[in-house]
């Protein structure tokens, strides 16, 4: 029994953001025909409509709301309702500023822009959680509604003296005693311990304490908390008054502020805002390698697969650095690209261009001046038909073999070390890089946290998973014991999730199961390469390594790449060891993508993960969604230029520049 993401409307969905408050009763009617004729399903309404459904404080207008819907209805669309705290209205601000955002410098900022609001005011909450039981009282049970929208791309930290009052509180929480936070903390460097609760503050380097990385860790943590406790609270009425309607949010795919792991119990499907961003051209393949990594991270975060692209622009977003035009035939790539990587829905940012402020260039559906006419309407009509003839893949599933890990909390831990280098470290870069071999080979990959269970993959790539708990390194034990395959790269289990390095150094929790341990990390300057080489003496070959080299000693492992270079040559540079039933790969050097791909080609073929691979060409990768007896290939061409791709069921397929085939397989 396939699973929608609402059984109201079993097919996949068409639609966008609608902001009819923007226009005028006729233009809605145009819309309407507009809707019909491009097969533009299911409007998401309210977003930012506050001031117009609460003019003044306490006196709701839903009159217009209700006019559009009923427009919808009639004109057979649905519509995903939104609940507005992600822009408060002038009048709330000016009686109650309490209610709104203080910065790091704290410094209560003024009414204005977006996502300003004060995630601890309680008087903020009180007053979303009323709009949200209001909404939900009169449209709740509404035949055409088919799923809450929670706010708006939750973002951003606040520092008020709630947040703060209420940081300390998680603090008292978590640690019990000022003397275990102490030691949580290391505090006794620079005389830094805290005597009393309130000598803590939140962190940032510029305005207050930036030396402790478990504090900027916890804030970050703190502030996940908070954020989804905000959200619950205006998703309560909405449970409370409509149980049978779906609650999202429109995530943003790494983006590093928040741990969507957290978000996720709390979903009943997830959905992303999908607007790559690209230096000039979006005809780059790794353009769209790293969109489909987001579809597969936002894939992940849904307990149940079900998820939808959410926004994404038929053409080019405004806050880009130059607003190049997407190119015929890139948007419908786009839209499939998504559906082939499990999407249930593609939905626009936004369904009309508003004529002023601050998105009045953004791309639209209905451009400046157009109606049916224009280009972009006419891309977004042949989207509404291949949409529609995919519908029967809506509920259909992914499978993966291979899972990376991504870790929100590494990251904030690695981006808060001061060391081994100063620039960026490129944690998002190297699950990307660790992911373009399959997205090249066409292999399925699951993007899963560190809590998630591994015993269903052939193979786990754990890229600098550089803090690890407890209970991870117990699970990536058993999971290699009982025959799993796995792989990490350096910079990986260096410290707790404290940020306190090993007592017993580096990489020492999972000593044992990669066979191995390690002393030293020499950094390299930007730009500078070292060599490695793998091979025997007579064939060999040399990869360059640049940026961490990390300094190994075998114990059980065996070494299968060594160094060629500096005062550590000949010593290993990967490795790999049997444990138990399975082994673990060791990846010492931050190596070009050419080792990469070799090392992971041969680790398809040996753990047999791509039964129907065939080569594909440069820019082509292939997807697969599972029915009950049908399988659905997608082959998707990434590029600009024409492709031919050598099949063994269906032959030659020709793919033009960004086209995508759809191949379906029945099962016997
Ligand atoms: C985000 C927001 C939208 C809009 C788009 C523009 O995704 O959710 O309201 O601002 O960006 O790119």
């Amino acid at each position: 029994m396939p699973s929608y993401l609402n059984h109201k409307l079993p097919t996949i969905w068409h639609g966008g953001d609608y902001n009819p408050e923007q226009w005028t009763s006729a233009v809605w009617d145009e819309d309407m025909a507009l809707m019909q004729e491009s097969r533009f399903r299911v409007a998401t309404i309210g977003v930012f409509s506050w001031a117009k459904l609460e003019p003044t404080e306490g006196n709701f207008d839903f009159e217009w709301l209700d006019t559009v819907i009923g427009k919808l209805s009639e004109a057979n669309r649905y519509f995903i309702l939104a609940t507005p705290s992600a822009a408060p209205p002038a009048w709330m601000a000016k009686k109650y500023p309490e209610i709104l955002r203080t910065g790091p410098d704290r410094v209560r900022r003024l009414h204005g822009n977006r996502v300003n609001y004060n995630l601890c005011s309680k008087l903020y909450r009180h007053k979303s959680a009323l709009i949200a039981r209001k909404l939900a009282e009169r449209y709740g049970n509404h035949p055409g509604l088919l799923a809450w929208h929670l706010s708006n791309e939750y973002g951003g930290e606040d520092y008020s003296e709630e947040s703060i009052s209420a940081f300390r509180d998680w603090l008292k929480k978590k640690y019990g005693t000022l003397d275990a936070l102490n030691d949580a903390y290391w505090t006794t460097f620079w005389s830094h311990c805290y005597t009393e609760w309130d000598q803590i503050s939140a962190p940032g380097a510029a305005y207050a304490e930036g030396s402790i990385q478990g504090l900027t860790v916890d804030w970050l943590r703190f502030t996940t908390d908070i954020t989804v406790d905000f959200m619950l609270n205006e998703a309560a009425p909405l449970r409370e008054l409509a149980p049978e309607v779906p609650h999202t949010t429109n995530l943003m795919g790494t983006y590093p502020g928040l741990d969507y792991r957290k978000f996720s119990p709390y979903l009943d499907f997830a959905c992303w805002d999908s607007y790559p961003g690209f230096a000039g051209s979006l005809d780059q393949t790794s353009v769209w390698i790293e969109v489909a990594f987001k579809h597969d991270l936002t894939r992940g975060l849904s307990k149940n697969g079900k998820w939808m692209l959410m926004e994404f622009t038929p053409n080019s977003s405004n806050w880009y650095p130059t607003m190049t035009a997407k190119r015929p035939g890139v948007h419908k790539f786009e839209a499939l690209q998504a559906v082939a990587h499990g999407a249930d829905g593609v939905h626009y940012f936004q369904w009309r261009q508003s004529r002023g402020s601050q998105e009045q260039f953004h791309g639209a559906v209905v451009n400046h001046g157009t109606t049916n006419n224009g280009r972009i309407f006419n891309e977004v009509k042949q989207v509404g038909f291949a949409v529609d003839e995919l519908c029967h893949l809506a509920g259909t599933t992914r499978k993966a073999e291979v899972a990376i890990i991504y870790d929100w909390q590494s990251r904030w831990a690695l981006d808060a070390a001061v060391g081994p280098v100063q620039r960026d470290k490129g944690y998002e870069k190297t699950c990307l890089h660790h992911y373009r071999p399959f997205w090249e080979a066409g292999v399925a990959v699951d993007i899963v946290g560190p809590n998630d269970s591994f015993e269903h993959y052939k193979l786990v790539i754990a890229p600098m998973l550089y803090s690890i708990s407890d209970s991870t390194t117990k699970s990536l034990v058993e999971y290699v014991s009982s025959g799993g395959t796995l792989l990490c790269t350096y910079l990986t289990a260096l410290t707790d999730q404290n940020s306190l390095v090993f007592d017993e150094g580096y990489l020492s929790p999972l000593r044992e199961v990669l066979g191995i341990w390690s002393e030293e990390i020499d950094a390299l300057p930007e730009g500078k390469h070292i060599h490695i080489r793998t091979g025997t003496e007579q064939l060999q070959d040399r990869f360059a390594a640049s940026d961490f080299c990390e300094l190994i000693h075998l114990t059980t492992a065996e070494a299968i790449a060594w160094y060629d270079e500096e005062f550590y040559a000949g010593r290993p540079a990967a490795t790999v060891n049997k444990f138990g039933n399975g082994k673990a790969i060791y990846v010492a050097s931050r190596n070009e993508q050419r080792f990469t791909n070799q090392l992971f080609s041969a680790l398809i073929e040996e753990l047999e993960i791509n039964k129907h691979a065939n080569q594909l060409p440069e820019g082509v990768t292939r997807q697969v969604r599972y029915g009950d007896q049908v399988e659905y290939h997608f082959y998707l061409n990434a590029s600009p230029d024409s492709k031919i791709v050598e099949t063994d069921r269906w032959g030659r397929l020709h793919l033009g520049p960004w086209q995508v085939e759809l191949v379906e397989h029945r099962i016997e």
